[in-house]
């Protein structure tokens, strides 16, 4: 059953006004309360927590043209592939960086996460821009002086073209004529040394100042993405060669994980932040929370229980699984049976990104080898939930936001790895309605509270995001920010959620007032213009 607290206070003040008295009104829910600013990592962190924000370069940069994405959304008639939306000058967050940290300021946030875009620092191969590096130079400097943690992804969701150049996606694992595979992206011959060779030199430059960095930013995801689908560049379609041509690129990527981990922990010796870890090395990945269906309704199927246990093992625990055991799975049967010896042990920190529920079904399964369908981008065959099961419809990206998935996600990751700090690296919603943000912000903090309460050790929570931006092939249409952007003049102004999020960082807790108005897990704030009955959430491949 659905419930809120402001129905159920409703609902008891209109008790109380028949004859029937039904009984004192529910009492309201307790404040919640968070620990002070802490370590991501070390033992002394523990119950100290987080509030954050997080962007990526390549989704809020201006003058970013040496990317693979700029490559592939530019308009042919100027030279590029104008596959989907071009992502031309983002959020003008290049030229606005150090304004924007004022944005962190005013909303009270004591940590940002953001990625430093590779492309920028190294735009050809072996050459340096010394003024992209002065840049994020500046920048970790005006987090520092506003004592705001600077936590730096390395690799999110963008290449360099010389790495991999979207003009060739015939191009597979290694250099090939006319130079236009670059070296193939992740899965090429030489891109592990070179993406340890890039983590080396930011964990030199700025590890003085630098204490927290993550390598990559939803493997599994960005891999369907770019290499799995073919919907992020290059547009690979890999997938349904699924152990000959994907798994390989996975472990590519993993190794250039473990790769990086060691580049960084060599650069970077300087405890910039006194905690007595110099570097916290950990990745991102994103989580979902799944459920057994079929034939559109959720399902205890023996056949749809597995596809689901495989989904979760695939998305949650596949590359917890390796990195700390340092062992892969070469077949995708849920036995690590490869040894990856310099793997092991390479995780100090696990970032968990939340946006959504969905169904997946055993039954007439598209994935080959691993039995799965599930309902998202285009694939459905009766996976995806009914529209009375879907709580809170997302319509611009067409998957439901269910902030109680959070806290079951976060409880298994806790009883799997007990000893690895957990953060929420990412969660947050397309909403062009503050008060919906609002909602989801103290939502979200709803569930990390409850599994704080219950032992589970999260250390923050990072709004996605801090500003709107270009929503990869979604283009700018979803809007996840704090603070709205006008693409005409590129200005910040902050939503409620802002608001909302400002006095809860500022105070390190939530009210009971906060919960009564945007807490509980009763209908949002409705989308305008689209229809409550959510039934664009079953508009994928239906
Ligand atoms: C990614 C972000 C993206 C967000 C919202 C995450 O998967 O890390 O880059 O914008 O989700 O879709």
């Amino acid at each position: 059953m659905r419930w809120n607290w402001a129905a159920l206070m409703a609902l008891a003040v209109l008790a109380g006004c028949g004859d029937n008295l039904a009984g004192p009104p529910p009492a309201p829910p307790p404040a919640l309360t968070f620990g002070p600013v802490g370590s991501l990592t070390a033992p002394s962190g523990r119950g100290g927590f987080r509030f954050g924000a997080a962007s990526a370069a390549t989704q809020i940069e201006d003058m970013n043209p040496s990317t693979d994405w700029y490559l592939y959304t530019r308009p042919t008639a100027d030279g590029g592939l104008g596959q989907g939306v071009f992502v031309g000058d983002a959020a003008g967050g290049y030229t606005r960086a150090l304004e924007d940290v004022q944005l962190l300021r005013d909303t009270h946030l004591d940590s940002y996460r953001f990625s430093i875009e590779w492309a920028r620092i190294e735009p050809e191969r072996d050459h340096i821009d010394e003024a992209a590096l002065a840049h994020y130079d500046a920048l970790i400097d005006a987090l520092v002086a506003a004592h705001i943690r600077p936590v730096v992804t390395l690799h999110h969701f963008s290449n360099p073209v010389w790495v991999d150049d979207p003009r060739d996606t015939g191009c597979t694992n290694g250099p090939g004529d006319a130079n236009l595979c670059g070296l193939g992206g992740p899965g090429g011959a030489d891109v592990v040394a070179e993406m340890a060779e890039h983590a080396a030199l930011l964990a030199a430059r700025y590890g003085d100042r630098v204490d927290e960095w993550g390598t990559l930013n939803e493997p599994i995801n960005y891999l369907l993405a770019s290499q799995g689908l073919g919907v992020f560049p290059p547009g690979k379609r890999k997938l349904f060669s699924l152990l000959e041509e994907f798994v390989p690129v996975i472990r590519d990527y993993l190794a250039a994980h473990a790769a990086m981990y060691a580049a960084i922990k060599a650069a970077d010796t300087v405890d910039a932040d006194g905690d007595g870890v110099a570097a916290a090395v950990g990745l991102s990945l994103n989580v979902v929370d799944w459920v057994a269906t079929n034939n559109h309704r959720p399902s205890d199927d023996p056949v749809d229980l597995a596809a689901r246990d495989t989904a979760i093992y695939l998305y949650h625990h596949l590359v917890v699984e390796a990195l700390t055991q340092g062992k892969f799975d070469p077949n995708l049967d849920g036995t690590l049976d490869e040894d990856q010896p310099t793997w092991r042990g390479t995780l100090d920190w696990l970032g968990v990104q939340y946006y959504f529920r969905t169904g997946v079904s055993g039954h007439r399964a598209v994935i080959p080898v691993v039995n799965l369908n599930p309902c998202a981008n285009g694939l459905d065959f009766g996976a995806c939930l009914p529209p009375e099961d879907i709580t809170w419809c997302v319509p611009t990206m067409g998957y439901e936001f269910y902030a109680d998935g959070l806290h079951d996600i976060l409880v298994d990751f806790s009883t799997r790895y007990p000893a690895l700090p957990l953060v929420v690296s990412e969660s947050g919603i397309a909403t062009e309605v503050g008060a919906r943000r609002a909602e989801t912000v103290v939502r979200i903090l709803e569930a990390i509270a409850r599994a704080r309460a219950e032992g589970v050790d999260v250390r923050g929570y990072y709004h996605w995001s801090l500003f709107d931006n270009f929503e990869w092939a979604e283009g700018f249409v979803p809007r996840f920010g704090l603070y709205h952007v006008d693409y005409a003049t590129f200005a910040r102004t902050p939503t409620l959620g802002a608001t909302v999020l400002g006095d809860i960082a500022a105070r390190r807790g939530v009210t009971s007032d906060e919960r009564v108005l945007y807490g509980g897990s009763g209908p949002m704030t409705p989308e305008p213009s689209v229809p409550a009955d959510a039934t664009s959430c079953l508009g994928l491949g239906e």
